[in-house]
């Protein structure tokens, strides 16, 4: 936690997209790791466990990081790596790993900010029907009691999940994200249980470490209608139900979006007694994370939500690597909703920032374009704090070059480069700059 009126200042990663050393030590498999081997596009674009070996090089990374002048440092704890199976046996090894990272970064003045689930659940559940299935619910609390037993002393900021809509969404409806499952009927619960872990894992961490900053995330996206008029704007309404509002407003209290999607009353089929109320909890941040905006046209083509994003490129808008429209107003609309909607919550930006092309080494080192994108967005967080806001922290995504889920190593995120065949780090343009932004605005000390 930091100091009031300040903000923390930080970057963001995840175990997924950096450790690699994917099968040593006893870590067991996660469904990222079967989904980029099973499926022949990633064999083109490299696999997850390709990735930064941060496992590895975890030490000589946060010397890096707190030289560059970083305080704040988020990654995520891999549920694998401690549960192999799961549940029930604890993988000893699993858990040194994250005592030594996090001893190293508290030693290096680094506060870590820890992430219990960023999308790679433990295989072993997935056979038992991962997110579909309600012990999850149980399952993850498990997972939590083994988190919060051995890293309650030293770590003060957790986040819950990584955004629900993102490993629910493309996971099990779209199927372009692991574990490849489509459809509205393998959907509709991981909606539900994932929300209800959302609930219960903040109340759960909550009561185990009543001094934690306890918090979790959500993707969000201002979503505008491409032409005036009536279908367009209702065709913005439901895909913003969907992308801002499914899983946020249950969480504080709201319920599901039903008024403009109302396939969602269609949850109330898996719900149990008193879920209306398990839904909810009152964590002590929301981390928003923000990249673009959408702009949508009525498509009577596509299910349920009837709307089609229009690409930025086809509207002649600057774009990233992702194909994201860079939209300056957009953090601050996200961050002044989510203030509106629950005024007494702090906020975090847990994660913004640009990816750019994967091109020669200099021409990435050089990266202006991600330089102008982090400038204006802390501008905005700094401003919109003096002005009143409880805006905790602003964490730059990504710290390294990482794996991008179902984009493999083609967009760069990193403020760091990373050549993946000599594993070597390299600090951007982009990295400098924001590490010297840090030293001039951040007075905070690490409060353990
Ligand atoms: C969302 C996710 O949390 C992260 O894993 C991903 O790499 C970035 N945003 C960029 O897409």
């Amino acid at each position: 936690m930091t100091e009031e009126n300040d903000i923390a200042w930080g970057v963001a990663m995840s175990a997924p997209q950096t450790e690699g050393a994917w099968n040593v030590d006893g870590r067991g498999s996660s469904i990222w790791d079967d989904f980029t081997q099973s499926k022949r596009k990633f064999s083109s674009r490299g696999t997850i466990l390709d990735t930064a070996n941060f496992y590895n090089h975890y030490k000589h990374d946060i010397h890096l990081l707190a030289n560059q002048g970083i305080k704040h440092f988020r990654t995520s704890f891999s549920w694998s790596r401690i549960l192999p199976n799961g549940k029930g046996k604890v993988n000893h090894k699993g858990l040194d790993f994250y005592k030594r990272l996090i001893n190293t970064c508290l030693e290096n003045n680094v506060e870590p900010w820890m992430t219990a689930y960023h999308w790679d659940l433990p295989s072993a559940l997935e056979e038992k029907g991962g997110w579909r299935n309600r012990d999850i619910i149980h399952w993850f609390e498990s997972y939590l009691e083994v988190l919060t037993t051995h890293f309650g002393d030293t770590v003060k900021n957790w986040m819950v999940l990584n955004e629900p809509l993102a490993f629910t969404g493309a996971g099990y409806f779209l199927g372009i994200h692991a574990p490849g499952k489509k459809g509205m009927s393998h959907f509709l619960p991981t909606v539900l249980h994932a929300s209800l872990a959302q609930s219960t894992g903040i109340n759960f961490i909550q009561s185990r470490c009543p001094e934690a900053n306890v918090g979790t995330t959500f993707s969000m996206s201002p979503i505008d209608a491409y032409r005036l008029g009536a279908r367009d704007r209702k065709a913005a309404q439901r895909v913003d139900a969907v992308l801002n509002r499914l899983f946020m407003e249950p969480l504080l209290g709201y319920g599901f979006p039903t008024d403009v999607m109302p396939v969602f009353n269609r949850l109330e089929h898996y719900m149990e007694d008193g879920d209306e109320s398990l839904l909810m909890a009152k964590p002590n941040f929301i981390g928003i994370q923000n990249y673009t905006r959408e702009v949508v046209k009525h498509a009577w083509y596509i299910p349920y939500v009837k709307a089609a994003m229009v690409s930025a490129k086809k509207r002649g808008k600057e774009f990233s690597a992702m194909g994201w429209e860079v939209y300056h107003k957009s953090l601050s609309k996200c961050i002044k909703r989510v203030h509106d909607l629950s005024p007494n919550i702090n906020l975090v930006i847990t994660e913004n920032g640009l990816a750019t092309e994967a091109s020669k080494k200099e021409v990435e080192l050089d990266d202006k374009q991600r330089i102008a994108f982090i400038k204006h967005h802390v501008e905005v967080v700094k401003n919109l704090k003096q002005e009143g806001l409880p805006i905790d922290g602003y964490f730059v995504w990504s710290w390294l070059d990482n794996f991008e889920w179902a984009e493999g190593f083609r967009p760069r995120f990193g403020l760091v480069h990373v050549d993946y065949e000599t594993e070597k780090r390299q600090l951007k343009k982009s990295g400098e700059w924001y590490g010297n932004w840090c030293k001039n605005n951040s007075t905070s000390k690490v409060i353990v």
